[in-house]
């Protein structure tokens, strides 16, 4: 039997099974990049070799007419805003609870980001601020499918339709995931998804962005793409008399880290499945922990992957500060982290420091001038205060004894809170 003193006291650590290392680079991964350096194809101008292949497989796993690979899936999202049309003076709905760079490409983007709250007790966009924030000169929204839980789709859309917004999915947490048996990234008018080394499925770095719609295909290929495939490819009047100079930023995938990404697609469901089990047995045995709050899930929904998201109740907690749990959890190997800052509040947002000169937020097209206050959202604010994230990616295979040895290290901290009320996290 293992001690009962916690590892931050110098006991025995709950967890002594090895974690598995993610991304898995198995004989699959390596084959297919060796393959790709013999192959001696690591830059693809045109929409040819791995990258070709690999946008073909993603295409008809999302079931999307098209697909265009990214250098990583900040770019995507940037290429999706200009392929929105946003401009100068334009706006972009977006929750402030997703990563900084989903923000920031709004920006390189030209536009203001305008501030969404979330849905009571959830992490995503809550419709109805899609309603009472969209203004006259808002032209798309980025739907985020924070921590593997997918959007209101059905809600989501109808506001964006009322508003006559754009739709961006941003599905970097989420690939695989589904929304009333569509797959996230299929529902809105494009989606995003990352491709770097933390995800669901890796290129180490990279992005790829689908679609239905042809001009969106096109228009997002102009920012980042090379005049040989822009030349191949562009068809509409609107994008093809800029083919030669592009517009270049480049952000052209690897076809090295493509190779990678596209041996990882062929496992995805079943990943995605495992993951979800491995999930459901830890919550099942750790459920009568009081101060651990699992997020409701609608049974229309299917979870995808980057963590799992909890919230620590510190009241419930004899007030132990989420920190602190933290401290004493990974003490006892299990690396927990937590969400988002609340982007709003930090000086970039609140010197409005981008551009210089204010812009985009001051620039002369601006209709208003936005600012930032605390308070703007208040359950972004408090989720901020509250979330744990659980490494779940890693769990690709069903990992029974893994979780069994998570479920104990909750448990002994649980048993023991009330003795890590002397600790200290700076
Ligand atoms: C929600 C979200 N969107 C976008 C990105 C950007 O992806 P990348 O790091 O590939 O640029 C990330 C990366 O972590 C993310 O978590």
């Amino acid at each position: 039997m293992k001690s009962n003193n916690l590892a931050l006291f110098g006991g025995q650590k709950a967890v002594t099974l090895p974690i598995p290392s993610w991304p898995r680079i198995a004989e699959e991964e390596i084959a297919a990049v060796v393959k790709q350096m013999l192959a001696g194809s690591l830059s693809e101008v045109f929409r040819s070799g791995i990258i070709a292949e690999f946008e073909d497989a993603f295409a008809k796993y999302q079931g999307r007419k098209y697909a265009l690979s990214f250098s990583d899936g900040t770019a995507s999202i940037h290429a999706a805003v200009f392929a929105a049309g946003v401009g100068p003076g334009d706006e972009v709905l977006q929750t402030s609870n997703t990563w900084i760079s989903a923000i920031n490409a709004i920006m390189h983007g030209n536009g203001i980001p305008i501030f969404c709250d979330i849905v009571p007790d959830g992490f995503t966009i809550d419709p109805d601020e899609i309603r009472r924030k969209a203004g006259p000169r808002t032209k798309a929204v980025i739907v985020t499918h924070l921590w593997g839980v997918p959007a209101e789709m059905d809600e989501v859309l109808e506001a964006a339709e009322e508003k006559n917004l754009v739709v961006i999915e941003d599905c970097s947490h989420a690939h695989g995931a589904t929304y009333k048996g569509k797959k996230v990234g299929s529902i809105g008018d494009m989606g995003c998804f990352s491709l770097q080394a933390s995800k669901s499925i890796v290129a180490g770095e990279g992005g790829v962005m689908v679609t239905d719609e042809r001009r969106l295909y096109e228009r997002a290929m102009l920012p980042g793409h090379h005049d040989a495939r822009l030349g191949q490819e562009l068809t509409l009047e609107e994008t093809k008399r800029y083919a030669t100079a592009g517009m270049y930023w480049k952000y052209r995938a690897s076809p090295i880290g493509i190779a990678l990404a596209n041996a990882q697609l062929k496992h995805l469901d079943e990943w995605t499945r495992n993951r979800r089990q491995n999930r459901e047995y830890l919550k099942k045995q750790i459920e009568d922990i009081k101060f651990i709050v699992w997020p409701k899930i609608p049974n229309y929904v299917e979870l995808g992957f980057y963590g799992t998201p909890v919230f620590y109740d510190q009241k419930a907690a004899d007030g132990i500060p989420r920190d602190v749990f933290i401290k004493a959890m990974s003490a006892e190997g299990v690396p927990l982290s937590t969400g988002y800052r609340v982007w709003y509040l930090e000086p970039l947002f609140q010197d409005q420091f981008f551009y210089g000169r204010g812009c985009p937020w001051s620039c002369p097209y601006a209709d208003r001038h936005i600012k930032y206050n605390p308070g703007d959202l208040p359950r972004t604010e408090e989720l901020a205060q509250k979330t744990i994230i659980i490494p779940m990616q890693h769990f690709i295979n069903p990992c029974k004894e893994v979780m069994d040895q998570y479920a104990e290290a909750f448990h002994k901290v649980a048993k023991n809170i009330g003795k890590l009320a002397s600790i200290r996290v700076d």
